[in-house]
């Protein structure tokens, strides 16, 4: 072998060494793999939150569907049989009304579709919380100001009758969003305890009382 060619082999042989140590140096760093990310942001998020009044730390623990959503939501598409399986699993919770009366009253609806306090620190944990459903649906037509996150439900009774399965299926969205779409972007509002029985009714009646502003 000439000198200038294993001049040559040692200084690949070098790089090549320089390149080993180099990657054994990164695996020595330990970077988080993607998985440890989610960990770390949950750290910071839990170090950066106080507990106060009602609003508690624990608020911070996705539930199994919830984690499932946010791994879609970083581009981990959900398995089909997964979402059938959370689906199902959200509507087992549902619970549908003990007298099966349905509707209350729209006028009180109304209220509550228009507010949207309750559950922070700030809020008196002894007042109803409100639904805010106008922050995402556009409602009656009287209210100008309102969301497009949700499809309108400007005429929803009017449109869709008030049939009991009709009926039943949109208490049970409003039980449980996550029910008819595993990863809805709508609070459970029955599921999670934002809103009592009595206030579901008198949202149900906003949305399907003749009498009401929704179905003018
Ligand atoms: C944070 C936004 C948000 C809030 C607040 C919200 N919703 Fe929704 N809602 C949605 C979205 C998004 C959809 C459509 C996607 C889905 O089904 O999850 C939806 C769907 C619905 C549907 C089903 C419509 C259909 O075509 O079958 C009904 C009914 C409904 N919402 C009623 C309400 C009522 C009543 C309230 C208040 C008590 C409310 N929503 C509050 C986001 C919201």
């Amino acid at each position: 072998m000439s000198k200038r060619r294993a001049f040559w082999l040692g200084a690949g042989a070098m790089v090549a060494a320089m390149a080993v140590s180099g990657a054994a140096f990164a695996a020595d760093k330990k970077q988080p793999k993607k998985k440890d990310y989610r960990a770390a942001a949950l750290e910071v998020m839990k170090a950066s939150f106080q507990a106060r009044g009602q609003a508690t730390l624990d608020r911070l623990n996705q539930d199994e569907a919830q984690a499932a959503c946010s791994r879609s939501a970083a581009g981990e598409p959900l398995a089909s049989d997964l979402k059938k399986k959370m689906e199902e699993a959200q509507s087992a919770t549902v619970k549908y009304p003990a007298d099966s009366k349905y509707l209350g009253s729209w006028k009180s609806g109304e209220r509550i579709a228009q507010t949207g306090r309750g559950l922070q620190f700030s809020d008196d944990p002894s007042e109803p919380a409100g639904g805010n459903c106008y922050a995402c649906h556009q409602l009656s037509q009287q209210e100008v100001a309102y969301g497009t996150i949700g499809p309108s439900l400007y005429r929803y009774g009017k449109l869709r009758g008030n049939s009991e399965p009709m009926l039943k299926y949109t208490w049970a969205k409003l039980w449980n969003a996550q029910a008819f779409n595993a990863c809805s972007d709508m609070p459970r509002f029955g599921h999670k305890g934002i809103l009592t029985e009595e206030q579901l009714k008198d949202v149900m009646a906003l949305l399907f009382d003749p009498e009401s502003p929704v179905n003018q």
